[in-house]
Formats: structure tokens, sequence, C-alpha cells
């Protein structure tokens, strides 16, 4: 009897223990779940330096157990960044932080991708893209560099190297009153036409003259001169006649101001015939087809006055060297164009 009670009061005790055992166990894996972990509670900078109280999304309640990577912030709803652990905030680093997240106006990015951007012209450029706003970026920063954002004869800058072999003079850029090209030659009487007049030419430009006449010879095409160096004294003369004559703004078509024509330089010519009817001569079709060859483009085509600022004027070469001309025609731009795009920018750069 002793025995078998004995032997009962065993089996409960040892159901008791398993049962307590199995409690603590499932006590503690519970209570790991459950417990709360203490971290500090992160400092949070706003944009303006100032500390924050976080509000951690979802979890509005129970801010202490939560790490905090990126919050929300108050009800300014700024978004702030917290780094954990989190290093002390001065002052100065948050000024630079700001300007670090502060991004770069779009247009100013997009202006930067053309290549002849000039900084000293952003203003312009921006001015010009509200009031142009189907341009793209890269016509925007082309008209620009040529001006095209200003009327002709407006802001009008004196050229500071007039000598030079890519000069350009237009209505924006102006030679010294008192210029006169160091290299001037007489051309010979058998390259000019036949009206007693004497003719002067930059030096370079009639032996490229020369040459491109002599190998037209060949084919049959005569090109003569009958225009080439003008005084500034000359082209105010011509200028005024024709605006005496004609007005203001038709002389303004055809006809440079005195500083502003391209004839004063010595680099320019007018061949054989000053007449629109010089476009259906067999001359004409040569010189599209082989001027570029001996460093001569056709300085105001068809179409360009929006750019150039002058009527189309079959008859009037423009001496830039081989390797420009080449270029200038290749592309079919015009002479203020390729300055825009490839003088101008690194000038001022
Ligand atoms: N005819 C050109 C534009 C000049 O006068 O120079
Ligand atoms: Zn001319």
């Amino acid at each position: 009897m002793n025995t078998l009670f004995l032997r009962r009061l065993t089996l409960i005790l040892i159901g008791v223990a398993i049962i307590l055992v199995l409690g603590i166990a499932v006590r503690s894996v519970v209570l790991k779940f459950k417990a709360p972990i203490a971290v500090e509670t992160p400092i949070i900078v706003d944009v303006n330096g100032d500390s924050v109280t976080p509000v951690i999304p979802g979890n509005s309640e129970d801010t202490d157990n939560t790490e905090v990577d990126e919050v929300v912030v108050d009800e300014t709803e700024k978004e702030v960044k917290v780094e954990h652990p989190i290093p002390p905030v001065t002052e100065t680093e948050t000024e630079t932080e700001v300007e670090v997240e502060m991004k770069p106006q779009p247009e100013l990015l997009n202006y930067k991708t053309v290549s002849f951007f000039m900084d000293s012209r952003m203003e312009r450029y921006k001015a010009y893209a509200l009031d142009n706003p189907t341009f793209s970026v890269e016509e925007i920063v082309m008209k620009v560099n040529m001006n095209l954002d200003y009327d002709f004869y407006t802001h009008i800058v004196e050229i500071e190297v007039p000598d030079d072999l890519l000069v350009l003079c237009n209505k924006f850029y102006q030679l010294p009153s008192d210029f006169t090209p160091q290299n001037l030659e007489k051309v010979p009487a058998e390259y000019h036409v036949n009206d007693g007049k004497a003719y002067d030419l930059d030096r370079d430009a009639l032996n490229a003259f020369i040459d491109m006449s002599d190998h037209a010879k060949e084919e049959g095409i005569s090109l003569k001169i009958i225009s080439a160096y003008r005084s500034n004294e000359f082209q105010a003369y011509l200028y005024n006649k024709y605006k005496a004559n004609n007005g203001e703004k038709n002389a303004d078509r055809y006809s440079a101001r005195p500083g502003h024509s391209e004839h004063e330089t010595g680099l320019a010519i007018d061949i054989n015939d000053v007449s629109q009817a010089f476009e259906n001569t067999k001359a004409f079709k040569w010189l599209q087809e082989n001027a570029h060859k001996y460093g001569y483009i056709l300085r105001y085509p068809q179409n360009m006055e929006n750019i150039t600022g002058y009527m189309y004027e079959p008859w009037h070469y423009r001496y830039i060297g081989v390797e420009t001309a080449t270029d200038v025609r290749s592309k079919s731009i015009t002479f203020d164009a390729y300055y825009a795009m490839n003088i101008l920018s690194y000038k001022n750069r």
C-alpha cells in the first residue's frame, strides 16, 4: 500500500516538475520577444539645424525601441536623415549638409552640356529661353552666343584683333575706325573687272583668289573681283548713299554701316556681278562646288538674313583659310554660327 502510494506520489511530482519546466521555458520565450530593447533616442536635426522629436511612421507611441534610419519629422513634414550612431552636428556641418542637398537649377545643368556654353552668358541664356520655350538648349546657347537675343546694331563691341584671319565683323562687332589692314596688296589688272579702278586685298586672300581664278579659267569659268578692300570712309560714303536713296531699313539689308563691313578687313571680295542674277551663272555654280578649296565661303547665304543681318548675296565671298572654309561648308552653317561655336566660347574661357 505504501509502495503504491509512493509510486503515485513520485509520478505526480514528476508531472508537476515537467509542467513547471515547460512553463518556465514558454515564459522565457515569450519574454524574449516582448522584452523592451534599450536604445538611445536619436537626436534628429531638421534642415534648419533645430533638434526635433521623431515620429516613427506606424509606431507613434513606441519611439524608444525602434531603430531610426529615415523619418518624416513633425508637422513641417521635412524629411531628415539620421545616422546611427549619430555624429554631433555643428552649425557649419548642418549648413554644408543643406548645401549638398540643394540641387543645381536643371537648366544650368543642361546649358553646361553644350560644348560652347559660356558661364558669362548664363543669365542671357535663361532670359532667351523664357522668350523662346520651344528652342532646344543647343539653339539657345548658339543664338545667344551669336548675340541674336539682341537687336542688330545694339550692344556693339569693338573688335580686339582686327587683323586676325578669323575675325568676325558683323552688326555686333565693329572694327576700330582707324583700322587699316597690314598686308594689303594690289590686285593685278587681269583679276579684277576692267573699270579703271584699283583694288587692294589681303595678301593671302589675294593669292588664294588668283589660284582659284586660274583653276576656274582652266574649266572655262571667268572669276573677276568687282569689289575688295574698302576704307572706313569709303564704306561710310556707300552706306550713306544707299540710306539716302532707299531709307535706312532697306540699306541695312544689303550695306554695312561703317566699321561693320567685312570689306574693311581686306578679307572679303565681290565677284563678277553684284546682282541676284549672279546666282544663275556657271561661275556661281563653280564657286559653290570649289570656293572652299581655296579658303573662301559664301558669306551671306540665302534664308540666313535673321542670322547674318543681310539679304542673300551670291557675289560676296570671305577668305577664312582652306581648313575653316571646308568645315563651314560641310556643316552648311554661316561664319557667324561657326564663330559662336568654335571661337567665341574658347576665347572667353
Ligand atoms: N554688302 C555687304 C554686307 C557690305 O556692305 O559689307
Ligand atoms: Zn561684298
